[in-house]
């Protein structure tokens, strides 16, 4: 056991950057954003990752059909959420998946209420201070089908999330499981 400790440091210690390429599942590395040039590659496996927080109706554009509006889930990979959990902070692979379903009415036994119908939206955003000016990046890969994205301009993305959002550029005044008081 201490021999193979020993083998682990030593092989950290000459290899500090270990290219994320390589990473499989069940490796901590998996859950980290993967590039293309510059577009992100649609993350996987986003559905087994830490819900941080779910939303009917939020609105912040003009439109509204008067209806309750969509459902909102946020993921957040699981690496980062344990470091946010112990410092507080947002590493650098951070990353954030906005799933956004239609909210259906009738359907099976119902008699009232709503519940997550057809797929409208999935956006994720991806910390990375080396890669991005801001800090913050963020992607738009349709209604889930699409494999990869480019980043957005700045104003249309992240002016609104660094202007209102809690800490750091993310909304973690509706996330329960990331804000102070719940
Ligand atoms: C006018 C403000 C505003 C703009 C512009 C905006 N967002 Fe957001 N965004 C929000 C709010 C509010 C939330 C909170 C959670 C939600 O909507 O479900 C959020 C949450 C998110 C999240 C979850 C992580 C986080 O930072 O809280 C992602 C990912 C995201 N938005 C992507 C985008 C993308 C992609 C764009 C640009 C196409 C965008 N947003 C533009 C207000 C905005």
């Amino acid at each position: 056991m201490r021999t193979y400790s020993v083998v682990v440091l030593v092989t950290l210690a000459l290899f500090p950057t270990l290219d994320t390429r390589d990473a499989t599942v069940g490796d901590t590395r998996a859950d980290l954003p993967r590039f293309s040039g510059k577009s992100l590659e649609c993350p996987t496996g986003y559905d087994t990752w830490p819900v941080v927080g779910a939303s009917l109706g939020l609105s912040y554009s003009k439109h509204s059909d008067g209806g309750p509006g969509s459902f909102h889930r946020v993921y957040m990979n699981p690496s980062a959420y344990a470091a946010f959990k112990k410092t507080g902070e947002f590493p650098d692979g951070t990353t954030f998946v906005l799933s956004i379903h239609e909210a259906r009415e009738r359907g099976s036994i119902l008699r009232g209420g709503f519940y997550e119908g057809a797929a409208e939206a999935l956006e994720a955003s991806v910390k990375d201070r080396s890669r991005f000016p801001t800090g913050w990046a963020y992607f738009d890969f349709g209604n889930g089908s699409r494999k990869s994205a480019a980043a957005f301009d700045d104003n249309q993305c992240h002016a609104c999330h660094s202007a209102h959002g809690e800490k750091d550029s993310v909304f973690v005044q509706f996330y329960p499981n990331l804000r102070r008081t719940q």
